[in-house]
This record gives C-alpha cells, structure tokens and sequence, in this order.
C-alpha cells in the first residue's frame, strides 16, 4: 500500500498549493475541487503524458475536442438514460444518502438508523438548452467523453482517411451526480476523463484487448508507479456494464484499500449500432481488400485524470531523517513535477542577483522553473522537495569567480559543479533520464553534500 495516508496528502495539497476545496470560503460545493498553481501543473503533466504515449507516439491514434453539451438523443441511445443509475437508499432517522451496493449492512452506516428501499437515481446532470426550461429543453452534462467520440467516428473516419485499426482520443471534464462523494479527489461530480475509442475489425477485437491492458499497465509503471500497488482485475459477469463484452480495472491500492483508476473495456459494436439505429445514419466501414461491409468493435482504456493525480501524489511521497530532520519529498516522475528546475541564489546579497537573474531568465522557457531566495538554502531545499522538484541550482560567491553552478538532484542528494554555459543542456539530459552522476564538460562531484 503507499505508505501515506490520505489525510497527509489532502493537508500537504492544501498547504502547498495543489488542490483545494471548491468554493472554500462559502463552505465548499460537494464533491467538487480545484487544482491550485502546483496542481494544475501536475494534472496538466498527466494528460499531456497520455496524450503523448495515446496520440503523439502512435500512427494509429488521432484526437478530438468534442462538446460537453450534446443532443439529448446521444444518451437515450447510448443506454445513460435507461441504465446509468445506481441505487439510492435513505436513512429514515438521519436523512443520510447513501449507495445502497456500497452498504455492509442494512442500516445506516452513520446512525444505525432503518433505512428506505432502495431507488434507482440517474447520475446525469439535468439543465436546459436555450431560454425555456420544459421537457423538449432538457440537455445533460456529459458523464463520460466517450459518445462525442462515438458520434464523430464517420466524421474522423472520412477526414483523416483512416483504415482500422484506427484510434480517437479524447480527454475533458465529465460530470455525475455521485450519491456519495468522497476520498478526495478519488470520487467527485466533476472530474477529468481521459478517454480512447480503439476501432477494430470484428474478430481482432480479442487481441487488441490484451494489447491495450498492457500498454496501459505498463504507462503507470512507466511514469514511476510501483508495480506492487497496481493490478489489472476482471470484472464478473454480474459486474460488467450494459456495454461490456469483457472488462478489466487497473487498480490502484489507494489508502482506502484496492480501487480502480482506470476501465479497459470491449464495447463490441454496441455503440455504433446504437447510434446507427438511432439516428439513421450508417457507421459501417467497407474494407476494400476482402470487400466486406461491417460496424467495427471497441476497446476502450478510459482512465481518470484526477484518480492518476492520486495516485501518482500517494505513490511519490516518502518521508526520511535526513541530518537528523525530517525531510518530506515526493519523487515524482520529473515529466509529471510541476516545477522542473528550482533556482536557489545563496543568499539575497545583491552580488549575486545579476548573475542569479541570468541564469534564471537562461531557463525559464525552456522547462518550468521557480527563483526562491527566501530563508535558509536548507529550508528551500525542503520546500522544493516536498513539491517533487527534481533539480534545484545555487548559484553562490565562488559562481562570481568560477561560472560555476551546482545543481541538486533531489532523489540521491547528490550535488554536482558545472559551468554556466553547460547547465541547460546538462538539465534537460537529466529530465530525460541521464544518471545525475555523469558529468559535462568541465563538471565535478561535490563531495560530502547531504543538504
Ligand atoms: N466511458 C467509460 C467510462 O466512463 P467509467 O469506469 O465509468 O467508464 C472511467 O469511468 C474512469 O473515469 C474511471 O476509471 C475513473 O478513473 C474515472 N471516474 C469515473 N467516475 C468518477 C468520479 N465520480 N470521480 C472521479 N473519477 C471518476
């Protein structure tokens, strides 16, 4: 299990400018949250490392930007009305809400207290379209992005001149009506989904299934998830969604015990099909070299962005005695920290402003920096480790003699002396996965650092 508990997380978001609740000074808004200046960083990292490893390194894959709101008829047909509910019980002393298939038993888990029968309640956000609210007006916020992929597959299909296999991807805010929220940002109204339709010829759709649960697998374990507090779980039957011919959750052993980040799903032709029959229009392929006619089937790996931030938040956090203090440091992937590169001057001394200035403005714009030259080097250290920066440079009096710098590496406290001239090229080597010992031209070891 990652060796933090929730509490600690939420607290150092909080006090570290990750992510906060939402509306705070009016007392929150349930089940809603937002990512501060350290967090929105870190989220916008993780979406651009699955749009990366999804779009950008596959010649299978392209991506789309659809719109939350959609013609009402996309989820008639896509089975949400119908079936997207789950079953809502009532605490008949307390008034407490709860799932009813998430109860151990048949009382209120807060009061004891008897509870209703159980009634199915649609988690689909309700408003209206245009200025008159009655029943024609009625449109939803999308709970998931995948149908503005689904409803754009001839479009994309036809534009791009594509052959299957053929992906599209998509990542964006989703919204449900939770009965209960709760574990942070684990379970929210509003959340980020990032999402992949994989389009396949029927009969291929077993193999492309094994494919996409180990990509995926293996994307955690890539971005530095340890490999025993993650899992991949079939469902059962009983479990599997109205759309499933076979699904698997990657899991996470979050706090709260094991739980899923991620659903990798065979849709088979559901989708189309439903939206074929309900629209008129034909989502059929023809393959021109056996001339066959048929609706593709779907994989599909949905995961969520604000779970992965969990996750790799949880998983990152370790706490050490070093020099006899305590020392928080999150050790994140150095694609994933919000801030690349701290810049730490000695001290404030206006010696050394020029030349810390310069180095900074050097930089920035490269890779996402921070210029701290408050309070002790130690304490900045401290701040920079507890946000999972991977590198500070110091620049001190000897800098002004030699153009030498030392740059930190977070991980190993190992400290090393390079020229000026080499510091951004030695900087992005180390982002990208060089071992923090080899040196550049002109580099040295600083021997005996523990800061
Ligand atoms: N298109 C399929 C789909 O939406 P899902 O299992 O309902 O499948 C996919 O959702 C992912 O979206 C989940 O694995 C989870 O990471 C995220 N997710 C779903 N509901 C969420 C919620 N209420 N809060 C935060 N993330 C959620």
């Amino acid at each position: 299990m990652s060796s933090v508990d929730m509490e600690t997380i939420v607290s150092l978001c909080k006090r570290r400018g990750f992510i906060f609740q939402s509306s705070e000074i009016y007392g929150g808004a349930g089940g809603c949250w937002d990512y501060g200046p350290l967090g929105v960083e870190l989220k916008r990292n993780v979406k651009d490392a699955w749009w990366k490893a999804m779009v950008h390194d596959r010649d299978d894959v392209v991506g789309i930007d659809a719109s939350i709101l959609m013609n009402p008829q996309v989820w008639v047909a896509s089975g949400h009305v119908a079936q997207f509910s789950d079953p809502m019980v009532d605490c008949k002393s307390c008034k407490g809400r709860f799932r009813a298939d998430q109860l151990q038993e048949n009382k209120c888990p807060d009061c004891g207290g008897q509870l209703t029968e159980p009634r199915m309640f649609n988690l689909m956000f309700k408003t209206f379209m245009g200025p008159v609210e009655n029943d024609a007006a009625v449109v939803y916020l999308r709970p998931e992005t995948a149908q503005g992929i689904f409803v754009n597959f001839q479009n994309v299909m036809s534009t791009s001149r594509r052959k299957l296999p053929l992906g599209i991807a998509q990542t964006g805010k989703s919204f449900r009506n939770e009965i209960t929220t709760g574990n942070f940002i684990f379970r929210s109204r509003e959340f980020e989904q990032m999402e992949m339709e994989y389009f396949v010829k029927p009969g291929t759709d077993d193999q492309w299934f094994q494919h996409w649960l180990e990509q995926r697998f293996s994307w955690y374990v890539k971005l530095g998830i340890k490999k025993e507090n993650l899992r991949l779980r079939p469902h059962a039957k009983e479990e599997l969604a109205h759309y499933a011919k076979g699904c698997y959750d990657v899991e996470y052993l979050f706090p709260m015990g094991w739980s899923e980040l991620e659903g990798i799903a065979n849709r088979a032709d559901y989708d189309l099909t439903q939206h074929a029959k309900s629209s008129g229009k034909d989502l059929s392929v023809f393959e021109e070299e056996t001339k066959e006619r048929f609706v593709p089937y779907v994989i599909e790996p949905s995961a969520g962005v604000d779970r992965s931030v969990l996750a790799f938040l949880l998983d990152s956090y370790h706490e050490e005695v070093v020099e006899k203090e305590k020392r928080v440091v999150l050790r994140l992937h150095p694609d994933l920290a919000p801030i690349k590169v701290a810049v730490l001057p000695l001290s404030r001394n206006e010696k050394l402003l020029p030349l810390s200035t310069g180095v900074h403005a050097s930089l920035r714009g490269c890779f996402t920096t921070q210029y701290d030259d408050s309070q002790s080097i130690g304490r900045r250290y401290r701040r920079q480790d507890e946000v999972g920066t991977p590198y500070c440079v110091t620049i001190d009096f000897q800098s002004l003699e030699d153009q030498r710098v030392t740059i930190r590496d977070r991980d190993s406290l190992h400290q090393v002396r390079v020229p000026i001239d080499t510091l951004r090229a030695t900087l992005l080597a180390k982002l990208a996965g060089e071992d923090f010992d080899v040196l550049p031209p002109g580099g040295s070891m600083v021997s005996g650092a523990k800061g």
